[in-house]
């Protein structure tokens, strides 16, 4: 997506009159290294056993449209999180597979502070997941020909609380840790057939570090 179309997607979301006290550079820039810590928790997985989704390291870009000097939009993107599911109870260390998750989120900040800046804010995150696989591990452990793992998109809440402080002229240190309801339904199948649908609540804590720039 490039800036025009981000811009014109942040302008859809406010009204006109919003504008009017818009700063001379009203763009902020964050690019950061993201760890997601999932805090999870599954139903059960053909029995009475759940699965674990691991944390995992990438990259964290977001743009935040200023409105004034202290409400702001902001569009956060990732590069894809690739993410190792492993087995909870009996099937506790068994390597179930591994999923992709792309989790774009819009949200709307509140930001104060001089030389030091804060924000807080929310928003709406939606989370696509993609090549997921299953390890021969579980289709052996299931005696099985071949298995199979599809986990539906999601919608839900996130939240935000952090900063950025001045390293140079141009280039602010900044954090971010955001909580996400991340919810989704994995479909397991066994030898091409749906054998269950489980509900797996992934609602991970989101760190960033990196720098802002404004512009
Ligand atoms: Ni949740």
């Amino acid at each position: 997506m490039n800036r025009t179309t981000i811009a014109v997607a942040l302008l859809g979301v406010l009204s006109a009159n919003v504008f009017a006290d818009s700063s001379d550079t009203p763009w902020v820039f964050r690019g950061t290294v993201a760890y997601v810590a999932p805090n999870d928790d599954s139903g059960p997985v053909l029995g009475n056993d759940g699965v674990n989704v691991d944390s995992s390291l990438g990259l964290g870009l977001s743009l935040t449209y200023m409105v004034n000097t202290n409400w702001g939009v902001e569009l956060l993107a990732a590069t894809p999180f690739t993410h190792d599911i492993v087995g909870t109870g009996a099937l506790a260390g068994l390597d179930i597979g591994e999923a992709k998750q792309l989790p774009p989120t819009l949200s709307l900040t509140y930001n104060w502070g001089d030389t030091t800046r804060y924000h807080v804010g929310a928003g709406i995150n939606y989370t696509e997941f993609f090549q997921e696989k299953t390890s021969s591990a579980l289709t052996s452990a299931l005696g099985a020909q071949s298995t199979a793992l599809k986990l539906n998109s999601s919608w839900g809440l996130s939240l935000q609380v952090g900063f950025d402080t001045p390293i140079s002229e141009n280039w602010d240190l900044s954090a971010t840790v955001y909580l996400k309801d991340i919810d989704t339904k994995a479909d397991v199948f066994v030898n091409g057939a749906k054998a269950t649908t489980v509900d797996v609540q992934i609602d991970p804590v989101v760190w960033t570090l990196g720098v802002s720039t404004r512009f």
